[in-house]
C-alpha cells in the first residue's frame, strides 16, 4: 500500500526557506513518500495525509479531504490559526533544540548588551572616549521572562546560570529550579520586581497587545539601568507600538530591543528604525536550521504511523 503524500504549503521566509529547498529537504528525509510542493507539483488531493506549512493561504488546507496532521514549520502558530477554515486535525508546532538554543543566544546577548552598557561603549569608541563606568554584578539585575514554555524556560535558566536574578511568568504555575515563578494573576508582583522584561509569549487572543503603556508603568523603576527595558522576540502583535514609542519618549522605558513587529518587514517610515533607544532585528532571533525541522517532521510522521503520540500538538482552545 502506498504511503500518504506530504504536501508543502510554504510562503515567505528567507532564501534558506525557499519552497524548492524545502521540497529537496523533505524528499531527502521522506524517501519512500510522495512530497508535493503546492501549487507547483501535481498531487491528487485525496492522497494527501500530511501538510507541512509556513504561512499558507487561508482556505488552502481545506482542499485535502484525508488530511491527518498539519505540521507548522515554526514555533508560533498564530498565522496558521488565523485561518478559520483550518481542518480540525492535530496541528503540530516546532520545538527543537536548534531553535531553542538560538533564541537563548539572542535573549542572553541582548540582556548582556543592556547590563554591560554596550550602547554606551560602542558610542565611546566612535567618539574616541576612554571613560569606563562602574559595572554592577549580574545578580543586581532583575530579569523577568514572560512565557515559560520551551523557549522562555531555557532562556531563563541560562540567564540564571550567568548570575542574573531571574523570574518568569506563565499561564499555569511552574516550579523551575533557580527561577522565581509567577503565574496568571501574579503579573503585577512579577512586573514590580523586573528591570529587564523579556517577552517570549505566543500571540493569542489573551496576549495580543499585552505590552502596553499601563504594563510598562508597572515595571520596577529602582533598578540599575535607570529605567526598565523590554526585549520582545515573541510576536509583533504582543506590543502596542504607539505605546512603546510613547513610553520610550517619556522615560517610562529606558530602552527596547525588538525582533518582531506588527507589520513585517518593518515599513521604511517606522519610527523604530532611527529611535535612539531602540535596538532592532529583522525577526531572526531564532532563524532555525530547516534541516533540523524537516528531520523533526519526518520523525513525527514515522512515529504517528507506528501508532505513537504526536509531540508538541497545539491546544487550539488556548491558541498555542
Ligand atoms: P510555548 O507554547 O512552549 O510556551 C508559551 C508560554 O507562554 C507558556 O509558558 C505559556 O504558559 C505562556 N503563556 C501563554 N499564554 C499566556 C497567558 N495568557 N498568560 C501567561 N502566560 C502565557 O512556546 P515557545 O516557548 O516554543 O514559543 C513562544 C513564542 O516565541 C512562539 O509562540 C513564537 O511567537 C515566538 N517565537 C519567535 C521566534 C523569533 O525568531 N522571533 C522564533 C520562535 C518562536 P503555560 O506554560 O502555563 O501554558
Ligand atoms: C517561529 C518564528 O515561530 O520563526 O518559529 O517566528
Amino acid at each position: 500500500m502506498s504511503k500518504g503524500a506530504l504536501a508543502l504549503l510554504i510562503s515567505g521566509g528567507t532564501e534558506n526557506w525557499a519552497p524548492a529547498r524545502w521540497r529537496a529537504r523533505f524528499t531527502r528525509v521522506c524517501p519512500d513518500r510522495s512530497v508535493a510542493l503546492v501549487p507547483d507539483d501535481a498531487v491528487e488531493a485525496a492522497q494527501v495525509r500530511y501538510a507541512a506549512v509556513w504561512k499558507p493561504q487561508p482556505g488552502a488546507l481545506r482542499l485535502y479531504p484525508n488530511l491527518e496532521v498539519i505540521f507548522n514549520l515554526g514555533a508560533g502558530v498564530d498565522a496558521v490559526l488565523a485561518d478559520k477554515t483550518l481542518p480540525a486535525v492535530p496541528l503540530v508546532r516546532v520545538a527543537v533544540d536548534d531553535l531553542t538554543q538560538r533564541m537563548t543566544e539572542y535573549v542572553v546577548m541582548h540582556v548582556l548588551m543592556h547590563h554591560r552598557r554596550q550602547g554606551y561603549y560602542a558610542e565611546s569608541q566612535r567618539s574616541r572616549v576612554w571613560a569606563p563606568k562602574l559595572q554592577w554584578a549580574a545578580r543586581e539585575l532583575r530579569v523577568g521572562v514572560m512565557g515559560l514554555g520551551v523557549l522562555g524556560r531555557d532562556a531563563a535558566q541560562v540567564l540564571a546560570r550567568i548570575g542574573f536574578d531571574v523570574a518568569g511568568w506563565s499561564a499555569t504555575a511552574k516550579a523551575i529550579p533557580g527561577i522565581r515563578c509567577f503565574a496568571g494573576a501574579q503579573l503585577p508582583e512579577f512586573l514590580a520586581r523586573t528591570d529587564v522584561l523579556v517577552c517570549l509569549l505566543p500571540l493569542t487572543p489573551q496576549t495580543r497587545g499585552i505590552l502596553r503603556y499601563d504594563l510598562f508603568r508597572r515595571l520596577a523603576r529602582d533598578g540599575k539601568l535607570g529605567g526598565p527595558v523590554i526585549i520582545n522576540a515573541g510576536r509583533g502583535g504582543l506590543q502596542v507600538e504607539d505605546d512603546v514609542l510613547r513610553a520610550l519618549d517619556d522615560g517610562t522605558l529606558a530602552a527596547a530591543t525588538l525582533d518582531v513587529f506588527a507589520t513585517e518587514p518593518l515599513p521604511a517610515d517606522s519610527a523604530f528604525w532611527s529611535h535612539p533607544k531602540v535596538t532592532l532585528s529583522p525577526h531572526n532571533a531564532a532563524d532555525t536550521d530547516p534541516d533540523a525541522i524537516s528531520v523533526y517532521v519526518a520523525e513525527q510522521i514515522a512515529a504517528f504511523e507506528r501508532g505513537e503520540k504526536l509531540m508538541n500538538v497545539v491546544d487550539r482552545t488556548v491558541g498555542y
